[in-house]
């Protein structure tokens, strides 16, 4: 049986990975300190998996507890999610930003390299692309330009990784720069807990639809697009966990680093998304426009051939389906993973 540590795996992204990690009979180490999520998300796994799974609740930064689990458990790969993802708070408080998010990843691929374990899935983002390319991005195309601080901690361990992997052959590293995960486990036992306001366009659709919120600010009208507002790759986020086996699965113990786009393919506008939520949950969102947000573009959808060709990674889910589990997921629970 393959041992994957999986970093930051109580989170949104991670807890669904270890769902699937389960499911495909792994055996599942996770190591979070809980800073944006919460323990109930991985009770609830286990509880769909009818597995368990081991967590150790601990930070990436502390060396000597990532050294106690790399003798205790005899670790094949490591998923490595764990990090700070808030793009405008990114731009406050840059210092924990590189703290956790570089410092941190260093930190790990350190203890990796003590324990002879080499084989690394990273979480990267699209946003390495910065603003300097044309939708469909492929990986082809230049990074380096990012507009904000979380993107820039994003270029940075994309880039180490590069130079580790070049320097070292022992070395197997899968960059999945996701395009904008959405939707939940179709359960709706898991799903995103975002703290306070949310960020992110697809949780404040869900809140404004519970109440929660009043309205949904649509940053800009006036975007060189289909109606004028911002256009997305939605990716759920089931075949965005499956991403990850797949690489895995097919990249496991090949030397090199390589990077796969993991987006649909396909674009929505705010709009768009917001008229599909009406037509298949039957709610209406409140909305209002506002300004540009700062660093937005006006349009990011990726060409996911390389994932599909060299991953076999084909995902199954459409915009329908990721906002029925998005509001599936809310309606269950308003209050996400907190009681009351
Ligand atoms: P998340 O915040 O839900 O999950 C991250 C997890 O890491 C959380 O459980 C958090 O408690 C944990 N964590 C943070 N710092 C830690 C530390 N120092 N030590 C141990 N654990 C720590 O975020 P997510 O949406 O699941 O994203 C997962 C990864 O994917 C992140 O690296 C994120 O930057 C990246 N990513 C996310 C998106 C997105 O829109 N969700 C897009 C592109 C890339
Ligand atoms: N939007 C609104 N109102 C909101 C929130 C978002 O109109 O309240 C719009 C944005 O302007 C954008 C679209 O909805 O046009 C999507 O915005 P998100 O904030 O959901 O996503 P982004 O594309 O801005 O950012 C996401 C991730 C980042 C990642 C980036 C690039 O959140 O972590 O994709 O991959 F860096």
């Amino acid at each position: 049986m393959f041992n994957i540590l999986v970093t930051g795996g109580a989170g949104y992204v991670g807890s669904h990975t270890c769902l699937k990690l389960l499911e495909e009979g792994f055996k599942v180490i996770v190591l979070d300190n809980l800073a944006n999520s919460s323990i109930e998300a991985l009770n609830r796994v286990q509880i769909l998996a009818n597995r368990s799974l081991i967590f150790i609740h601990g930070d990436i930064r502390d060396s000597s507890c990532l050294d106690r689990i790399f003798k205790t458990h005899q670790i094949d790969a490591v998923i490595h999610f764990a990090g700070l993802k808030a793009v405008g708070e990114s731009q406050q408080i840059p210092l924990e930003y590189f703290d956790n998010n570089i410092s941190g990843s260093l930190n790990l691929f350190n203890a990796m390299q003590r324990a002879s374990v080499y084989n690394l899935v990273f979480s990267s983002s699209a946003t390495v692309y910065g603003e300097l390319h044309k939708s469909p991005l492929n990986e082809t195309m230049c990074t380096g330009t990012t507009t904000n601080n979380y993107g820039y901690t994003k270029l940075i361990v994309e880039q180490l990784l590069e130079k580790l992997s070049q320097s070292d052959p022992r070395w197997s590293i899968a960059l999945l720069r996701y395009f904008n995960p959405v939707g939940a486990h179709p359960s709706g036992l898991i799903g995103e807990n975002p703290r306070g306001i949310p960020n992110n366009l697809m949780p404040y659709v869900t809140q404004v639809a519970i109440g929660a919120r009043e309205k949904l600010s649509i940053f800009g009208q006036d975007y060189e697009t289909i109606d004028g507002t911002g256009v997305r790759d939605y990716i759920h986020v089931m075949d965005l966990a499956n991403a990850h086996l797949c690489a895995l699965q097919n990249r496991i113990n090949r030397s090199g680093c390589r990077a796969w786009n993991i987006g649909t393919g396909r674009g929505a506008s705010v709009l768009q998304v917001i008229k599909a939520f009406k037509d298949i949950n039957g709610v209406d969102v409140k909305y209002e426009f506002a300004p540009r947000r700062d660093g937005d573009i006006a349009i990011c959808y990726a060409d996911n051939q390389r994932a599909v060709s060299e991953l076999g990674w084909i995902p199954q889910y459409g915009l329908e389906e990721m906002l029925r589990d998005s509001w599936n997921w809310q309606k269950q629970n308003p209050n996400g993973f907190n009681k009351g």
